[in-house]
């Protein structure tokens, strides 16, 4: 099987992920530079120790774990007084917004007045997810408007029974590679499941890359991610060149065959829509023309390929990742949290429970979740750009400028506390990682967990904040719950021994640096797991 690690060279692809993401941010630097380094007029303290020509290139480095860092080190010193402060990268002048305010003041204008970065956008589209997170301005409007029911409340009840044949699809296979007590690498079988799911509750087929690690369109979907990281980084736009342009990175055909195999169910559905039977209907696509339908609006074949492929763009690697973070602080843990947290999952009837179920009865796994998904999880740099001119902590900031916003820095950073982040039980500060932050004691003396704000408040940035937030949500955190719970009921988990360091390494998103080996010990020989089949519609 082709994975992210192969991709990259066989393990650890450490360095040479670090090398990729410096080279992403860097470029993401270069193209300031080339649009808007013309752009001089100056608003908040400038970092130090500039350079004629490289800026402060020089204090970044190239060792990408290391530029998150400096940059949140920076905000400490410089971007106080301001809410944010500037630096330079080659001729261009970057402006970094890195406060509470001056982000929910940025926030306020989109999508109308500032919008994400066309680059990224660009890259994102080049690989067939054109979509939701590509739209801007009255095109986003609709796009969101049909979009976002499809993965509310009622609508993920429906896919819940497919994520738990995948979730307890992924332990049963963990559970069979351990049988000789020897460890596992979960990284790809997360992935796996993503994928999985996805494409179960996209349009109701069931990969099962799980089991069969070398299906083609896994192996399309995880080179489609790395690659669209490539055109990311790339100096120029490469795929337009007429003709070859798409295939210069072995994307095109993979694009090509995703493309086309989604395209030929959507074609399908819109041949079916007044027939679709059960099972479609509880799809995402079933749900889209319904939505369609309901809000009497229309999207076009086009962006509903695209934006299932958003969908697996933006759902698989997030997600695996955030997982990822949350198995990791588990095993590693040595305050009691893992012993915590399974007493309160281990009678938890996972076959019977809804999604309401887990959202209510286990406060203290949800109360974890949100805090490796405050601390961990997300996207900790957005690139912004006003593209009118707006007004920013009282000056007036012309249009095509572009901000670097330092998206969790608010949250965690120790200078200047987040006044919106609760405190720990025993006062633990936001700058701390601190798992029981969100439990609430009600008035009836029942432990309850927060649901973290995201209205107006800049506590929990994970799915982002306002209009454009992420509408994928509650579907994300239903998934991250049923394999947290099926992992748990079934092993007691740690590292391996002597397992090397792990911590989060900025690419596009926050990544686990290095694949985790973990030890699985069953709980329970004569424990049973639930069983579930087949994709139908049937509720057990
Ligand atoms: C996956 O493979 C294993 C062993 O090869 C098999 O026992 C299991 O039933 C398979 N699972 C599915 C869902 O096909
Ligand atoms: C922000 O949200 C948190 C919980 O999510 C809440 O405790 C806090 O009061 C909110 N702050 C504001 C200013 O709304
Ligand atoms: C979040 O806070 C806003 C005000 O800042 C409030 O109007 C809204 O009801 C809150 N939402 C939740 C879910 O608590």
């Amino acid at each position: 099987m082709t994975t992210i690690s192969d991709f990259f060279g066989s393990e650890p692809s450490t360095s040479v992920v670090l090398g990729a993401g410096t080279a992403l941010f860097l470029v993401c630097c270069y193209v300031y530079d080339l649009f808007y380094g013309t752009n001089k007029k100056k608003f908040w303290r400038t970092v130090p120790g500039r350079v004629p020509f490289i800026g402060h290139m020089h204090l970044l480095g190239l060792d990408l774990g290391k530029i998150l860092p400096k940059l949140y080190e920076w905000a400490d010193k410089y971007g106080q007084e301001d809410g944010g402060y500037e630096f330079h990268v080659h001729l261009g002048r970057v402006p970094v917004v890195c406060s509470e305010d001056r982000f929910l003041e940025l926030s306020k204008y989109r999508p109308f007045k500032v919008r994400r970065d066309p680059h990224f956008s660009e890259s994102f589209r080049s690989i067939g997810a054109e979509g939701l997170v590509t739209a801007e301005g009255h095109c986003w409007g609709n796009q969101r408007r049909i979009i976002a029911p499809t993965m509310n409340k009622k609508n993920v009840e429906d896919y819940l029974r497919n994520m738990k044949m995948i979730a307890t699809r992924l332990i049963d296979n963990w559970d069979r590679r351990t049988e000789d007590g020897s460890s596992v690498i979960i990284n790809d079988g997360v992935f796996a499941m993503m994928a999985d799911i996805l494409s179960i509750a996209g349009y109701g087929m069931d990969l099962d890359f799980i089991n069969k690690s070398d299906s083609v369109l896994g192996q399309d979907v995880l080179h489609l991610l790395t690659a669209s990281v490539f055109r990311l980084m790339a100096p120029f736009p490469y795929w337009r060149i007429p003709l070859v342009g798409q295939y210069l990175d072995g994307a095109g055909f993979r694009k090509d065959r995703i493309m086309k195999l989604i395209g030929s169910y959507v074609d399908e559905y819109t041949g079916n829509q007044e027939s679709l039977d059960e099972t479609q209907r509880r799809t995402f696509l079933g749900k889209l023309f319904e939505s369609m339908k309901d809000t009497k609006s229309k999207i076009t074949r086009e962006l509903m390929v695209g934006n299932l492929m958003t969908m697996f763009m933006a759902g698989t690697d997030t997600n695996t990742q955030a997982i990822l973070f949350c198995i990791w602080k588990l095993a590693a843990d040595e305050t009691g949290l893992q012993q915590e947290l399974f007493d309160e999952v281990r009678d938890f009837d996972v076959a019977s429970c809804t999604h309401e179920d887990l959202t209510t009865r286990l406060p203290k796994l949800k109360s974890f979740m949100h805090e490796v998904h405050r601390y961990y999880s997300g996207f900790p740099v957005q690139i912004l750009e006003a593209i009118d001119e707006i007004v920013l902590g009282g000056k007036t900031i012309p249009a095509y400028t572009p901000f670097l916003i330092l998206m969790r820095y608010p949250s965690i950073n120790k200078v200047n506390p987040s006044k919106m982040v609760p405190i720990g039980p025993k006062g633990e500060q936001p700058s701390e990682f601190c798992p029981r932050r969100w439990l609430v004691t009600t008035k009836d003396g029942a432990l309850s967990a927060m649901t973290p704000n995201t209205t107006n408040n800049c506590s929990f940035m994970a799915f982002g904040v306002g209009a454009r937030a992420c509408p994928g949500r509650i579907y994300s955190e239903a998934m991250t719950f049923l394999t947290i719970i099926s992992l748990l009921q079934r092993f007691q988990i740690s590292l391996e021994a002597g397992h090397e360091p792990i911590f989060p390494v900025f690419m596009h998103i926050d990544t686990v640096n290095r694949d985790i080996k973990l030890q699985l010990k069953k709980r329970s020989e004569t424990y049973v797991p639930p069983s579930f089949t087949g994709i139908g519609p049937e509720n057990p």
